[in-house]
């Protein structure tokens, strides 16, 4: 693999899609190829499994049932999109992976994190992310942002506890391995968040162009 595989984490309203535009266009200015992508989905077969996932519905989907159809999705983003991109050397930008699931199924749903490992390097093999940027914020910040956005999502209707264990997941994965992940406060303006992320770019650099 010759790119560089950055993913963005956090919750709901943490300025995610915003930010990766914005982070896009930094590393397009040095003339390096993006590739912008997003879990789950990615792929036309993967989206329709996000359809699904978000989607609510009648019928209560299984802890177990989420967390399949999570990796289903990425086992298809992997082979059609991501792995491509990094064998041609593009830097790929992907709002949510992995963390997401150590985040939402094993926080949120209280998920053994052994079995999420497991699906991990099932699907996987042994690809992770080079750099994971972690936009942390209040819960109530990022919900109150989320439903300006409008109608709510199957996950985004859940309390407060599922985030509060959401947010402790994401912080718990940010401490222990500090060389893959980068802490963003982003409750602060936007601009602020932006400026965070200007004096990321460096390094960010740095990984991609060894
Ligand atoms: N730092 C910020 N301060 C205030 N509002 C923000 C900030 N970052 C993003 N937003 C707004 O919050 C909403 C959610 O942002 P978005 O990028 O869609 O978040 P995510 O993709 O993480 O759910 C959008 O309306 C966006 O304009
Ligand atoms: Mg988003």
């Amino acid at each position: 693999m010759t790119g560089l595989f950055i993913t963005l984490e956090g919750p709901e309203g943490a300025g995610k899609s915003t930010n990766r535009e914005y982070l896009a266009e930094r590393l397009r200015a040095e003339g390096i190829e993006v590739l912008l992508t997003r879990e789950p989905g990615g792929t036309p077969l993967a989206e329709r499994i996000r359809e699904v996932l978000l989607m609510p519905g009648d019928e209560v989907m299984s802890a177990d049932t989420e967390l399949l159809l999570v990796f289903a999705a990425r086992a298809q983003h992997l082979a059609e999109v991501i792995r491509p991109a990094l064998a041609k050397g593009a830097v790929v930008l992907c709002d949510r992976f992995t963390d997401s699931t150590y985040a939402y199924q094993g926080g949120g749903r209280g998920l053994s994190l052994e079995r999420i490992a497991t699906l991990e390097t099932f699907v996987q093999g042994d690809l992770r992310p080079d750099l994971t940027l972690v936009f942390d914020l209040p819960v109530e910040v990022g919900l109150a942002r989320a439903s300006a956005r409008g109608r709510l999502d199957r996950f985004e209707l859940e309390g407060r506890v599922f985030f509060d264990a959401v947010r402790s997941a994401y912080l718990k994965r940010a401490e222990a391995d500090p060389k893959h992940y980068r802490l963003v406060d982003a409750a602060q303006p936007l601009a602020q968040v932006q400026q965070s992320l200007d004096a990321l770019l460096p390094q960010l650099l740095g990984l991609y162009r060894g």
